[in-house]
């Protein structure tokens, strides 16, 4: 309730003449229910942004809204097995550690990107508890990812994978804040 206030304070200000015309404003009920569930998340921006992003977000209910951002996540995790695949390419036959890390890290997003594909079939059975632990899962990988370097002290965490780590574990952190609701 103090939320839907909120807004009309909001859109009021932005377009005053929201007020006297309503109907001049397009207020989109689904852009709602995406609001309204990306408000049960610890990163709104980010989940408003990704789920904008995807046509069917404005059709679907709670649990599509799940779904989308499970995708957003496998894609970003894929993309960042790529990234360290190529990264493992351009790396000197003569760093063998190197090699054996980035293989290592490669691996691990890919783990990540499939424990997000295991909690999508999870979904589609309500096994809420199960797609939890599954996206928990997914957000756990990279950290193995970052221990691998730890192991060798010679060996830089490249900031562009703490970057990446970073946005990976909050598109799961938000996937969990929508779990949460559903199991509910
Ligand atoms: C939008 O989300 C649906 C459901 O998760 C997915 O199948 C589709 O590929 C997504 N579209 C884009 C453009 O990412
Ligand atoms: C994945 O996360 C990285 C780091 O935050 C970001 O730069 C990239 O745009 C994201 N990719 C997708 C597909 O969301």
């Amino acid at each position: 309730m103090r939320s839907k206030i909120f807004t009309f304070l909001l859109l009021s200000l932005v377009f005053p003449h929201y007020m006297f015309h309503q109907p001049l404003i397009f207020v989109n009920g689904d852009m709602k229910l995406i609001q309204e569930t990306c408000k049960n998340t610890k990163y709104y921006d980010l989940c408003v942004s990704s789920l904008k992003t995807n046509a069917t977000s404005t059709k679907t209910d709670t649990k599509g809204l799940a779904l989308i951002m499970i995708g957003v996540g496998m894609a970003n995790a894929t993309a960042t097995s790529s990234y360290l695949s190529s990264q493992l390419l351009s790396t000197a036959p003569n760093d063998p550690t190197m090699k054996k890390v980035l293989r290592e890290c490669a691996d691990k997003y890919g783990y990540a990107a499939n424990a997000l594909q295991d909690s999508v079939q999870d979904l589609a059975t309500e096994s809420y508890d199960y797609a939890y632990m599954h996206v928990m899962g997914a957000s756990d990988y990279p950290n193995a990812c970052r221990n691998a370097f730890r192991r060798y002290p010679g060996l830089a965490y490249p900031s562009e994978l703490a970057r990446r780590e970073d946005g990976l574990k909050h598109i799961c952190d938000v996937v969990l804040g929508m779990i949460d609701h559903l199991g509910l």
